[in-house]
């Protein structure tokens, strides 16, 4: 979703460096960029384009702009269609701003401005934010009072960070909401929308908390909360891993590096929970509270990472007895959810900024809940916001298409439900080392799949690539997979792509099939593969195309007419969803490659979605 970048240089030209700030944030998504730049007349100049950051660099050459103070921004549209007019920076003769988020009453604030004489440029609601600005300077105001005063009016979610005429020395920012960060380094003080914008300029980092504004100028940050009153917030040394390994080294995506960095990340993942003795384990110290005692679980969460709350429930349930609610954040706190009296709940995300999910940890915090996040990006409002987090060891996620976050958070969750199980005495001897076992085999099994990722193309060339519909069928978690298998096939893709509980298939979905409708069968040879075998009978009665996934066993018991059979070495089925994770994504990875679609930056997609 939208990102953001303001720097201030001391002697040299910033616009190579609000470039890059906007190269490292291409991965949120977007669909148009600017920058605005004030030149050594104080002037603001600014350039636009929709589309991609390489038309704005089009421009840029053919249009160069130079100064020591600028602001950047990835836009990724909500109000007007991505045009070059409504791409940020917004701006007026005195200031330009960038914004994400959503200022709410836009309109109200818009019809004020309009009888105060102001012409708006865009159909965005941002616009207001700068205007209003703009109205409190053309009044006689400063900067920091026209900027303050223009904060307490907007309603709704936004970082923002405006630059103004005549001050080569000044950026001011703000955060509601939406995540605003100030990193450190030796030029000074710049904002950023994430760690990995400040990052190149940056040594250390600090994030704004909600109704904090920020002013930089000479070389250093003045924060203050909505009363007005400076404060301080913690700076962090920042993760200098953020700055190696960012290029897709030699692999042709992001998303195709990511899919291959799995086992080493599924390794890494659980050594943070592992003991030394390698023989039991256990949550981090700090946790304020027990998972174990509590007596029921509500896990929230979107997208891949609700999915993998879904196998957390099967894991959770089976292994430890106690009862998991899953919810998708965008309905959970609206729909009145009950919670138990201090219960914990359980907040899944990469990027630790997604809005729904946000705000379904502050409605549980306010409900008296323990609270827990499972978060990638550590210092996130997630992470920060919590009681306490278990992080994902994934390391930066660019694909939009989430793939290693979405094993580590399986990693997790699977070590979480051994240790509840543990914690409350349910593993018969020996059973907790067996399942710890199983999990630290995982990353050898992933590597061998992924050493027959050609194979695995041939079938994304032959059965999926042509066709329009695809529907993916699995059973007890293999169901679960089944939705993210379509989840990442349609996202990357856009064939249209339906997972359900294979059980499930005759209630309406069966209606679908015919002789060009591919059919992912998940089917490893569990207690469940009787059932799922004869699921898979059904839709060959009806001529689908079946893609099987299983092993050689399960395989020869299916027999003949498939269209594919994928053959997976045979594992335990505890370990059923981190293996066949592997399938499913490069299925739909090679599927993308085959169609010619963006397998990193699909359309209408945003990797951080930082609105509800
Ligand atoms: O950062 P989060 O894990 O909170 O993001 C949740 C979803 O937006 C995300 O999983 C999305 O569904 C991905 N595009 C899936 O590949």
């Amino acid at each position: 979703m939208c990102g953001i970048i303001g720097i201030l240089g001391k002697k040299n030209n910033v616009v190579p460096n609000v470039l890059e700030g906007l190269r490292l944030l291409e991965y949120r998504g977007y669909d148009s960029a600017g920058i605005a730049v004030l030149d050594d007349q104080g002037r603001i100049s600014r350039l636009r384009s929709s589309g991609k950051l390489t038309a704005l660099e089009g421009r840029l050459r053919e249009t160069p702009l130079s100064g020591r103070a600028a602001i950047g921004h990835t836009r990724w549209a909500t109000h007007g269609a991505a045009t070059e007019a409504n791409a940020h920076p917004h701006m007026t003769e005195r200031a330009a701003m960038v914004h994400n988020g959503i200022i709410e009453n836009y309109q109200e604030l818009k019809a004020g401005l309009e009888a105060q004489g102001h012409v708006f440029e865009s159909q965005t609601d941002s616009e207001v934010a700068v205007r209003l600005v703009s109205q409190g300077l053309s009044e006689g105001k400063s900067p920091e009072e026209a900027t303050r005063e223009a904060l307490l009016r907007l309603e709704g979610a936004f970082a923002l960070v405006f630059l103004f005429a005549g001050e080569p020395d000044l950026l001011i920012g703000a955060r509601r909401g939406s995540p605003l960060a100030i990193g450190y380094g030796p030029t000074g003080a710049c904002l950023g929308s994430d760690a990995l914008a400040v990052g190149p300029l940056s040594d250390r980092i600090s994030y704004l908390d909600d109704d904090d504004w920020v002013v930089v100028r000479g070389g250093e940050a003045v924060i203050r909360n909505r009363a007005g009153d400076r404060v301080g917030r913690p700076v962090k040394r920042l993760d200098p891993s953020l700055r190696f390994n960012l290029g897709k080294s030699g692999y042709q995506h992001y998303m195709q590096k990511e899919i291959f960095e799995q086992p080493q990340v599924t390794g890494d993942t659980l050594k943070t929970l592992l003991e030394p003795s390698g023989g039991r384990l256990t949550l981090p110290e700090d946790l304020p509270f027990r998972v174990s005692d509590a007596e029921r679980l509500n896990v929230v969460a979107c997208g891949t990472s609700f999915y993998a709350a879904m196998v957390g429930k099967y894991w959770i349930e089976a292994l430890a007895r106690l009862p998991v609610d899953v919810d998708v954040a965008s309905e959970f706190r609206y729909r009145d959810p009950v919670l138990a009296p201090k219960g914990v709940s359980v907040f899944i995300s990469q990027s630790g900024e997604t809005a729904d999910t946000l705000a379904a940890l502050r409605y549980c915090r306010e409900r008296g809940q323990k609270t827990l996040g499972i978060v990638n990006v550590k210092d996130s409002s997630i992470d920060r916001e919590s009681d306490g987090s278990l992080l994902t060891m994934a390391g930066p996620e660019f694909g939009v298409a989430s793939t290693k976050s979405f094993t580590a958070q399986l990693t997790l969750l699977a070590a979480l439900a051994i240790n509840i199980a543990s914690e409350r005495g349910l593993l018969a001897t020996g059973e907790e080392a067996r399942l710890i076992r199983l999990l630290l085999e995982v990353p050898a099994m992933m590597a061998e799949i992924l050493s027959r990722s050609e194979e695995i193309a041939l079938v994304s060339r032959d059965i999926l690539a042509g066709s329009r519909d695809a529907l993916f069928l699995g059973r007890g978690p293999g169901y679960p997979l089944a939705l993210e298998g379509a989840l990442k096939l349609k996202e990357i893709t856009y064939i249209h792509a339906e997972g359900y509980a294979a059980g499930e298939i005759k209630h309406g979905p069966i209606a679908l099939v015919d002789k060009d409708v591919p059919v992912v069968v998940l089917a490893p040879t569990d207690a469940l593969f009787p059932k799922i075998a004869s699921n898979l009978e059904e839709v060959r009665a009806r001529e689908g195309r079946i893609v099987f996934v299983g092993d050689q066993k399960g395989l020869e018991k299916v027999g003949k007419g498939l269209a594919a059979g994928l053959v997976i070495p045979p594992v335990d089925p505890f370990v059923v969803p981190l293996i066949y994770a592997i399938p499913v994504q490069l299925l739909a990875y090679h599927t993308a490659v085959f169609k010619g679609t963006d397998a990193d930056q699909p359309r209408n997609l945003a990797k951080s979605v930082t609105v509800e």
